[in-house]
Formats: C-alpha cells, structure tokens, sequence
C-alpha cells in the first residue's frame, strides 16, 4: 500500500481513500490490486502481462496508452546508479509515467508549483499514474529492487526532459517502508546522495 509524505508539514496520509483525496487536487491516480495469488511477481514478462491484461487493456481504453511492457531492477543491474541518476533529478515527461508495482519498493517525489513537495511511496499491488507535464523525480528505497508494468503511448515519450532545478538533492530518498506503521525505523536509500 502506498504511503504519501510531505516533508515541509511532516504530514504522511496513509489509505487509499486518503492518499487518492490528496492526489486528485494533482491529477495523479493511484489504484491498488492485489499481486499475491494472482501472478508470481518473478513470472516472465508474457505471464504478468497475461495475468493484468484486463486491467491493462482498461488502462489503455482510459488513457490512450498503446504499450505495456515489464521492467525489472535488482541490485545485480549493470550500470544501475547510472539509470537511476537519469531520473533521480527534477524531470517531466511529454505523457503519462503509469507504473503498476509487482516486486520491489520505490519513491515519487511530485513538485507542483507553490505547493509544498510530496513525496509517494510505492510498492507491490501499487498503480500509480503521474501525468504528463508533471514536475517530479524518482529513486528506489534501499533494497534496489523493482520489478513493474509500464505503459506508454510511445516509448520515447518517457524521456526525462529536465527542468534544471536542483531541488532534488534536497530530499534524500527516505522511504519510510512497511515498517513505518509498525513503529519501526526509516530507511535512507541515499547512494546517489553521499556519492
Ligand atoms: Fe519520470
């Protein structure tokens, strides 16, 4: 379940009733379905996008999106700072960032104009949609892992067009994590930063 967090009020809105009030003033939807007992999140990509083809098909149908595809990260990942470095800074895409979380945890960080920065925090069963134009950066927590379904109208509209500002190196990457409504403590995925 998705978890939102606003550093400058040190506000977190957890629920999905909750987190979908919040993100709707942003244009950003979030839908949660459920992983376990529908597809093994380490299934090949053919499988996964068999299991989730109504879901997708209705995505498509609802944001003209053409694609879907599964990426996959780990740890192991050639040249995975590089990658993450490409999109850990401020960016906007020229169409929607749609990513449904089947492994693996990550963090949006969305940047609107006078508003204060949110950060979204996402992980398995998560669907989250950041709409084009939408000022924002993303990063994993520590395991570095993340294994989800994309969609696109065109591929090379997911490029990161940067907007210049720094405002990124402000924010570690803290994903508070599961552990967070348990009383346990954050975590800092902070390689990019301490670098
Ligand atoms: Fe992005």
């Amino acid at each position: 379940m998705a978890l939102i967090r606003i550093p400058e009020t040190s506000r977190v809105i957890t629920g999905t009733a909750p987190i979908n009030d919040f993100l709707s003033e942003f244009g950003i939807q979030y839908e949660n379905w459920p992983v376990a007992g529908r597809v093994n999140a380490d299934a090949g990509a053919e499988e996964i996008l068999t299991a989730y083809a109504e879901e997708i098909d209705q995505l498509k149908e609802r944001g003209g999106y053409i694609t879907a595809d599964v990426v996959n990260v780990t740890p192991d990942t050639p040249n995975l700072q590089a990658m993450l470095d490409r999109f850990n800074q401020e960016h906007t895409h020229a169409e929607d960032e749609v990513r449904f979380i089947l492994k693996g945890r990550g963090i949006f960080y969305i940047h609107v104009n006078e508003q204060p920065v949110f950060a979204i925090e996402i992980e398995e069963g998560d669907l989250i949609n950041v709409p084009a134009g939408t000022k924002h950066w993303f990063d994993l927590c520590a395991d570095k892992t993340i294994r989800a379904i994309r969609l696109f109208r065109e591929q090379a509209g997911w490029t990161p067009l940067y907007t210049g500002d720094s405002i990124a190196a402000g924010h570690q990457p803290l994903c508070l994590g599961p552990n967070y409504l348990r009383g346990g403590v954050a975590e800092v995925a902070n390689v990019a930063i301490s670098a």
